[in-house]
């Protein structure tokens, strides 16, 4: 009898940690790894390596001497690319300094210690590879640690690790300060799509869902032919990405290139996921981005995903609307967007073409 395999996204099959394969000094990948079904992780376009993505000042989005020409900048970023790296973002230093470090210590813990926080059957949440879903799928360079974090009903503590200590405490101090800081750059984000404060748009994240997911890239033999992550777009409405070290691997799509994106320190990378793009009615873009590889160094990432709170409408916004454009999206609340997700089942039409009226 064929092996159970999962109906929707909600299950992930267990799979070898892509750290121990590391550490076993391999000269190739093994099959599994080896992505023929994804274009070659190489680099971008050489006549625009120059172009990155832009780059956006929380400090002068907050001056109301600077904050107009900001906005004006934020609105083209989040229209030409879906994403751009946020400098003066306000984030608490030693919360960030934490949760790097403890991020680290976390995934160079034993392979028996980190699976006492293992993903279960049924759930995504822990300890693994996310959205495996059948034995014979290719496999990312990649292991993870998935966890909801906000709002505190939705905590599963038995998949925060214990170890190292003072991890929990740091998951819970970043999350906080996510929150925060997504509240704020939602007002600007409103200002810039619809010309007028947002405050909907602000409130709608106070009491939002917030998930964290810890990305470890170990180092790779073969670094072309493998992916640390596939070229996905974020279901969030807006993703923010730390890298732990200074080592790149973050690469966004734009206008049909790859951009690798520069770490900076003290800055982190904002990227809209496919809520905003139906808010705006298609006029942001969740911007296709993936994770490559690199053979020498170990990459870490802390990723959050925002969502607005479950009673907040998913749909376009009634201003531009009003203004006369056709609603390209239909409207759900986010209990039915998830579902819709799960049970899209990786499927061949993208999933934000599956809510196109
Ligand atoms: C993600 C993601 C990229 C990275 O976790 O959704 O896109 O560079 N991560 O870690
Ligand atoms: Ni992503």
């Amino acid at each position: 009898m064929a092996a159970k395999t999962p109906e929707n996204l909600l299950w992930s099959l267990p799979v070898p940690s892509v750290k121990e394969l590391a550490m076993k000094g391999l000269a190739t990948v093994p099959a599994r790894y080896i992505r023929d079904d994804v274009e070659e992780c190489t680099s971008s376009d050489p006549n625009q390596a120059f172009l990155g993505v832009p780059l956006i000042d929380m400090d002068k989005l907050v001056n109301p001497e600077t904050r107009d020409m900001e906005v004006h900048k934020l609105h083209a970023a989040c229209k030409d690319w879906g994403a751009f790296q946020l400098i003066n973002h306000g984030l608490c230093s030693r919360t960030v300094r934490s949760m790097k470090a403890k991020t680290e210590e976390f995934f160079n813990l034993d392979l028996e210690e980190k699976q006492r926080w293992a993903q279960k059957p049924g759930s995504l949440e822990g300890y693994g590879q996310a959205f495996v879903i059948s034995e014979d799928q290719k496999l990312e360079w990649c292991d993870m640690i998935y966890l909801r974090a906000l709002p505190l009903p939705l905590r599963n503590l038995g998949f925060w690790p214990a170890t190292p200590h003072g991890y929990r405490e740091a998951i819970e101090s970043y999350c906080e300060g996510i929150r925060e800081l997504a509240v704020s750059l939602m007002g600007f984000i409103a200002k810039g799509l619809l010309g007028v404060g947002g405050k909907r748009f602000s409130e709608a994240f106070e009491d939002g869902r917030y998930e964290l997911r810890m990305n470890c890239y170990p180092p790779c033999p073969e670094p072309e032919k493998v992916v640390g992550i596939a070229p996905h777009a974020d279901i969030s409405g807006i993703t923010f990405l730390l890298d732990c070290r200074d080592v790149a691997g973050l690469q966004v799509q734009k206008d049909g290139h790859w951009f690798t994106v520069r770490p900076i320190a003290d800055a982190i990378v904002v990227n809209l996921g496919h809520i905003l793009e139906i808010t705006s009615n298609g006029i942001y873009k969740a911007p296709q981005h993936r994770a490559i590889v690199d053979r020498w160094k170990e990459r870490l990432s802390v990723v959050a995903f925002c969502y607005p709170s479950p009673d907040t409408d998913i749909g376009p916004a009634k201003e531009l609307i009003e203004a006369g454009r056709p609603a390209l999206y239909r409207t759900l609340k986010l209990e039915e967007y998830f579902k819709r997700f799960y049970d899209w089942n990786l499927g061949a039409v993208p999933f934000i073409d599956t809510l196109k009226l």
